[in-house]
């Protein structure tokens, strides 16, 4: 049996990592937690808002899964990295503002760190048990968002509800938003970065419509082996909480004779500069990511509340960039005040004083 902790139960991984538990024997729910939405009986130990902490250190998990949405759900990280709990983790947020503080506690503890994220879950699968000299490079995969294929022009006037519709995943609106502006693919460049230890120039991303191809790693030889499957979030959240045994699911098995077919583009760095911006925050390191993730999560909660037009969210996060010192941190702390004051900038930059 493992014991298992929920953050974020109330989400759309929250409610796909129910069905899995459900459907899993070897799974018990032993505390969930969401923000504001009841969850009343979900687990002998439930938390709506507070400390996040508090509940894990009562809950003495053996696997956290962290679904929470945003820095909100950093303390969770850290808190199972540096005991050597097992984390699964979609709350890619946290990885990309802490990298560094997480891995080195992540390398003192020993305990595992499984990427919930389907790019991420297919890239560790690609790449699990090769030497690192053996890895030409890793290929992350973007759907494109709803607006692909559209030029800047056109997206000058779009409403939330058109940036929610997306063609292939369906999710929080948090991430639905970065998806259309590929600053999804920005976090996830700079997620991939840190569990994988690559540096930037062997990370490429790709727009794949279809979805099917998740990741794909090159090998020094010429070959490459890709990770493939329906996007369907149940797959890497049940490798995520069964590694290493791969528990068997119910899920569709892909069918190449219904006329599947494979197309990549590059992605259109112009219309979508979040993700270009995302690869300069990265390379700069220090708190930079962690200001990329800020000034981001403040712009997408101002374009949803109609405050903010969509092209501006770029903006924003590239003014902030331009704005920080990104100098490194140390602590969480450190973290935790870097991630404020972007937020503090981004916010002044559109809120007339
Ligand atoms: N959805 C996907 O397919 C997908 C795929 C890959 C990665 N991810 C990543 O997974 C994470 C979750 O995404 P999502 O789409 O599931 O988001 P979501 O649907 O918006 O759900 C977010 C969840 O987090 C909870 N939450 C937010 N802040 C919290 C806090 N301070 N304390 C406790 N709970 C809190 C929410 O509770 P309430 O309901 O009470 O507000 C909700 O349960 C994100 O980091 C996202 O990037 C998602």
């Amino acid at each position: 049996m493992r014991r298992l902790a929920l953050l974020g139960a109330t989400g759309s991984i929250g409610r796909q990592a129910l069905e899995v538990i459900d459907a899993n024997p070897e799974l018990e729910l032993v505390a969930a937690a969401s923000r504001s939405q009841p969850i009343d009986g979900l687990a002998p130990l439930t938390q709506v808002g507070g400390d996040l902490v508090e509940l894990l250190e009562r809950a003495e998990p053996d696997v956290v899964l962290n679904a929470v949405v945003g820095f909100a759900g950093l303390p969770a990280t850290l808190w199972a990295l540096e005991r050597g709990v097992d984390l699964a983790l979609a709350n890619k947020e946290s990885l990309v503002a802490a990298g560094e503080l997480a891995l080195a506690a992540q390398r003192r503890s020993g305990g595992l760190l499984l990427p919930v994220d389907s790019e991420h879950s297919a890239s560790f699968q690609c790449l699990e048990g090769r030497a690192p000299e053996t890895v030409d490079s890793l290929v992350l995969t973007a759907s494109g968002g709803p607006f692909r294929g559209r030029m800047r022009e056109e997206l000058r006037d779009v409403a939330p509800e058109e940036a929610l519709a997306h063609p292939t995943w369906s999710m929080g609106p948090k991430i639905t938003i970065d998806s259309a502006t590929l600053a999804n693919k920005g976090l996830e460049l700079i997620e991939a970065h840190f569990l994988f230890g690559l540096p930037y120039e062997q990370i490429e991303v790709v727009v794949h419509p279809s979805s099917i191809v998740h990741a794909l790693v090159r090998l020094r030889d010429g070959a490459a082996l890709a990770h493939l499957g329906y996007p369907d979030m149940r797959v890497p959240i049940s490798f995520a909480l069964t590694y290493p045994e791969r528990a068997a699911t119910s899920l569709p098995q892909l069918d190449l004779a219904s006329g599947l077919t494979l197309e990549f583009h590059a992605p259109d760095l112009e219309t979508f500069p979040l993700l270009a911006l995302a690869r300069r925050a990265g390379e700069r390191g220090g708190t930079y990511p962690c200001a990329y993730n800020a000034a981001n999560e403040v712009a997408v909660a101002a374009f949803l509340d109609g405050r903010l037009p969509f092209l501006a969210i770029a903006e924003i996060v590239e003014e902030t960039l331009g704005a920080v010192d990104g100098a490194s941190a140390g602590t969480l702390d450190d973290l935790v005040e870097a991630d404020a004051a972007a937020r503090a900038i981004a916010e002044r930059s559109f809120t007339p004083a």
